[in-house]
């Protein structure tokens, strides 16, 4: 039988061997210390901060999606200051794309530059250069939230330490190792778990020694995941394929309908072929994602739009079953207008979020 296909390795990764009378996914494994007598690093566990079977099955599932190790942290914010703060010396320069996730920057300014590290955030335009002589490169494709699109590959192949934020596509739209990055960040809050109900994230990597040294950080720093939450993320992702399925469908639908009205500016979806990174995104990504900007002009017509919209949540974060949205200027820390609106197509039926969107932007666009 030929290898299958991602959509079909989601359903049982990480699935135990089928035993008699046993279930198809343990239950979550709730322990702290482990019964262990003589040399605790002997045994297949101790102490949970040390290493958890729950974790491990999940590290294992997410890992084979990628063919490669996976470190898991209690959120995809602990999985960045783990790659951060295991990279980073004092002297290290760190090339970072300044459109990025707004969290990851404010941890890069506020607790690795002071320590003697230079820090070059960069526009698009210019993350190349700036990665010129920077041993660490840190870039975001499609980013978070203005859904800019990088080359991977030709950003990786310089001579750069390069790690790529894979969130907003996830492992299933886009392998950024196989196009060359060193190490990939998840936050499995998003679609990998899918139900907005648990925050986590991880880290994969073909490099033995940066997953021990993230290993290792997290053993010591203490920022782990909890069982149940792992357990949970693990639950969700046979139907992975399947949501992401309906989530780009309908994402397309919506970044359409919203490209051909009136009154909405700067829609990004790298789907839409008139979109600035569609070229690189057809290249690099087997579908382009559930998440779509748009612009409405004003702060009024932005809040109007999502309080019409029944359908679609005011909610931040990405990735869930629920259609969400939020005016992004509300939390201040991106370059975004007061119109801006980052939406998250979830797994509702596409002509009933259609319709939905449709009358909410009639009320949003209405002449005051
Ligand atoms: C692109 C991106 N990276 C990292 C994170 C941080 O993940 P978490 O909220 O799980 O800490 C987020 C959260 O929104 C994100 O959008």
């Amino acid at each position: 039988m030929s290898e299958p296909g991602p959509g079909t390795r989601v359903v049982r990764a990480g699935l135990p061997e089928p035993k008699q009378g046993e279930p198809f996914l343990p239950g979550p494994v709730f322990a702290a210390p482990f019964h262990v007598t003589g040399d605790p690093y002997a045994a297949p566990h101790a102490y949970t901060r040390y290493g958890n079977p729950t974790w491990t099955r999940y590290e294992n599932a997410v890992g084979s999606l990628e063919n490669a190790e996976a470190v898991l942290f209690s959120s995809g914010m602990a999985a960045a200051a783990a790659v951060l703060i295991t990279q980073a010396r004092p002297g290290s320069v760190i090339a970072m794309d300044s459109g990025c996730y707004h969290g990851v920057r404010a941890l890069a300014e506020t607790y690795i530059a002071p320590n003697g590290v230079e820090l070059r955030l960069a526009p698009p335009a210019e993350l190349a250069g700036a990665a010129d002589g920077a041993d660490l490169l840190w870039l975001e494709s499609p980013s978070n939230p203005m859904l800019e699109v990088y080359d991977i590959a030709a950003l990786a192949a310089r001579d750069v330490t390069t790690v790529v934020d894979n969130t907003t596509a996830g492992p299933l739209l886009q392998q950024p190792l196989e196009l060359g990055a060193d190490l990939v960040l998840t936050s499995a809050t998003k679609q990998m778990s899918g139900h907005a109900d648990l925050l986590l994230g991880y880290i994969t990597t073909r490099h033995t020694e940066y997953a021990e040294a993230l290993r290792h950080w997290r053993r010591y720093a203490g920022a782990i995941p909890g069982p149940f939450e792992t357990w949970l993320a693990h639950r969700s992702l046979p139907t992975l394929a399947l949501r992401l399925e309906r989530g780009c469908d309908n994402a397309i639908a919506i970044a359409r309908l919203l490209a051909a009205r009136d009154g909405v500016e700067a829609v990004r979806y790298p789907g839409l072929p008139s979109d600035p990174g569609h070229d690189v995104a057809r290249r690099q990504m087997r579908g382009y994602g559930a998440v779509v900007s748009f612009d409405l002009g004003s702060e009024e017509r932005a809040e109007r739009f999502l309080a019409a919209a029944s359908l679609v949540t005011d909610a931040t974060s990405f990735g869930s079953v629920h259609t969400s949205a939020e005016r992004r200027a509300r939390w201040g820390g991106d370059a975004v207008s007061a119109g801006f609106i980052r939406l998250s197509a979830g797994c509702e039926e596409t002509a009933d979020l259609l319709a939905d969107v449709e009358q909410a932007l009639d009320e949003a666009l209405r002449k005051s």
